[in-house]
């Protein structure tokens, strides 16, 4: 069993600095004395993922995840503990007393020994294109008639592999690596009683994972108009699930944490031209189409994603289904076309690093803009196509998980296409109710409170109230936050929002006493800060309000910096504000329905049957009002 010495085990210990290891994986924000992201062991949107650098650690409030930097790199990478300290160990230059020998990467596991096996190959390929005559001959020639420059050819390790059958299978095999795992990772493609090369006579783009170590390689043919296919790409293995892959994003996950923006491309040569032209923040999806755990993965990194696709129907298309997994996976999206014919390598070559950047700037567009303008085309004098540009454009929108952000999208869509935001609504619930009754959906609510956000009641209070006490939360989350916040007209915040609480009676103790005490304080003045109640004398109230001061919760902080089409953060919070007001009516409203229900059921004198049927007939319909309101199917 191999070791690594105690003293080399401390030295790692010591230098592995958490913020450095975990930040190479999220995107970690100051906040207090910690640094906060969402977490990557769990799926959520708020962060509730925390690194302490002082103490070296980190901890993840929603699922329990917690340790120290060895832990971290073993948890998120798979890894065991030797071979998360040689992580940290090439991370940090550190020697490990080791040698790739070809009993030692038999001992390792299978994943080590790709890993292993493909930084093996990737070396040799850059060294083939560098200092082999066909890669100085051919190759190199290739890759500079693409207009890329040596840092390029540096910096994303590009290769050649020779015109020869077993270039690097000899190599390697000679080297003590395994056939094995040579097959496995498709670099050797072996097929009966003969073994060959996977890469013949291509120019190589080695492909990593976010911690900068190979997972696979993309070949593109230098033969144009041949019978061999244009590209051939490693196929699955251990160490390279493609769907959570993406080409470019360890050279690029710096820029886009910088730039709070992803640029989404498709193709390998995109993704370096545009690197070399200083648009660093692009990844590609290389060929594929996007997935799911590839929006995720820029998720880490940044919220706004920016589509760069070709501007034929092809483009489009994938654009389109772009924008829907996008906006699915809770991201920002904006999308720019090229002009027929144009790739964003082909492009950027023709016009210059300046005017690219300058067509981009002006030509992104969110996507309602996107899809309105490419639907209006034909729908312009077509009541029919409108509409079916309108259901079009709502379906997208329905696929944003944050409901604030969905009725803010909406709100714009009733806007541009100038009809009232009642209609649209209605549309969007028709939609939803579809979507609904489909059987294989899973039963979502589209207002459902996330559970992750609240800590979960005691027992004092029933299941059944969990919703009605994050909804009174989050009520007093935005009181205690924005206290001393004024609204954009100037007008101050707390009056606005205590006075939309006047009739509504709290339900949780604890909170009606803070509504009590807000009432009291904003009689003397209208902007208070938090502080007051984080020093009160009643230890419950100071408790409560440091618990509410940090929730995890928070409005984005991008849509202000970014978006050109998102209000302003001050706009969110009068819309925030309404949103849980009229979510806690609701509640309340339902609360009455089911005890007035109730009473129904025991009451025998008929003018007392009438009245109470009366009253749930009125506060159905107010149910209804409100839940079209908040974009709430009320079904019953
Ligand atoms: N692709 C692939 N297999 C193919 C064609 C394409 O895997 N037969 C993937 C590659 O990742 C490629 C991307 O799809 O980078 C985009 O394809 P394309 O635009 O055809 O290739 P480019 O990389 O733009 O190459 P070139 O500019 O040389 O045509
Ligand atoms: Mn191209």
């Amino acid at each position: 069993m191999f070791r690594i010495p105690q003293e080399t085990v401390d030295q790692i210990i010591q230098q592995a600095d958490i913020v450095e290891v975990v930040g190479d994986f999220v995107t970690l924000k100051k906040k207090g004395q910690n640094m906060w992201a969402p977490c990557p062991f769990h799926h959520e949107k708020s962060p509730s993922f925390s690194v302490s650098p002082a103490k070296g650690i980190y901890k993840c409030f929603g699922c329990g995840k917690a340790g120290n930097s060895i832990q971290f790199i073993m948890d998120i990478e798979g890894l065991g503990y030797v071979d998360a300290l040689k992580y940290l160990a090439r991370k940090y230059a550190i020697a490990i007393e080791e040698e790739v020998t070809p009993e030692l990467t038999q001992a390792q596991s299978e994943k080590e020994s790709q890993y292993i096996l493909s930084n093996f190959a990737k070396d040799y390929f850059h060294d083939m294109l560098l200092n082999h005559e066909q890669g100085k001959s051919i190759g190199l020639p290739y890759f500079k008639d693409r207009g890329l420059s040596m840092p390029t050819i540096q910096k994303f390790e590009l290769g050649y592999s020779l015109e020869a059958w077993d270039g690097l299978t000899s190599k390697a095999l000679a080297q003590g690596f395994k056939l094995e795992f040579l097959e496995s990772t498709g670099l050797t493609i072996v097929k009966e009683d003969k073994k060959y090369d996977r890469f013949r006579a291509r120019v190589m783009f080695p492909i990593h994972n976010i911690s900068g170590r190979v997972v696979g390689f993309g070949g593109r043919t230098l033969k144009s108009n041949d019978k061999t296919p244009k590209y051939v790409n490693s196929p699955e293995s251990e160490i390279y699930h493609k769907s959570d892959v993406l080409y470019g994003l360890y050279q690029a996950k710096q820029g886009i944490r910088s730039q709070d923006l992803c640029y989404l491309v498709e193709g390998y040569l995109d993704v370096l031209s545009l690197s070399q032209g200083g648009i660093e923040n692009v990844v590609a999806s290389s060929g594929t189409s996007l997935t799911e755990g590839q929006i995720k993965l820029i998720g880490r990194y940044t919220k706004n994603i920016t589509v760069l696709y070709d501007g034929d129907a092809a483009g489009i298309k994938a654009s389109l289904r772009g924008i829907d997994l996008i906006l699915e996976g809770g991201l920002n999206v904006n999308v720019v076309l090229f002009p027929d014919k144009e790739d964003p390598d082909s492009y950027i070559r023709k016009v210059g690093d300046t005017a690219f950047k300058q067509y981009i700037n002006t030509n992104a567009k969110d996507f309602i803009s996107f899809k309105t303008e490419l639907l209006s085309q034909e729908a312009e004098h077509n009541p029919v196509k409108k509409a079916e540009a309108i259901r079009e454009i709502i379906s997208s929108i329905a696929k944003i998980p944050d409901s604030i952000k969905r009725a803010v999208f909406l709100q714009r869509c009733s806007v541009i296409f100038g009809i009232e935001e009642q209609v649209l609504l209605t549309e969007y619930n028709k939609l939803m109710k579809q979507e609904r009754q489909k059987p294989a959906a899973p039963e979502m609510p589209v207002n459902a409170p996330n559970p992750e956000l609240t800590p979960q009641p005691e027992d004092k209070v029933a299941a059944d109230d969990a919703i009605l006490l994050h909804h009174e939360r989050e009520v007093l989350r935005l009181l205690l936050n924005y206290s001393a916040h004024k609204l954009p007209e100037g007008e101050p915040f707390l009056p606005y929002l205590l006075t939309q609480l006047e009739d509504i009676e709290f339900k949780i103790p604890i909170y009606a006493r803070l509504v009590a005490l807000f009432q009291e304080v904003a009689k003397q003045a209208p902007l208070v800060s938090p502080d007051y109640f984080i020093n009160y004398p009643d230890g419950e109230i100071r408790q409560e309000a440091v618990s509410l001061l940090t929730d995890k919760f928070e409005l984005s902080e991008n849509w202000e910096t970014h978006q050109i089409f998102v209000p302003r953060e001050t706009d969110m919070l009068q819309f925030a504000a309404d949103t849980a007001v009229l979510r806690l009516k609701w509640r309340n409203v339902q609360q009455m329905i089911k005890e007035n229900s109730e009473l129904l059921k025991t009451e025998k004198d008929f003018t007392e049957i009438m009245k109470i049927m009366t009253l749930i007939k009125t506060l159905q319909q107010y149910e209804v009002e409100i839940g079209a309101q908040l974009g709430v199917v009320v079904v019953r």
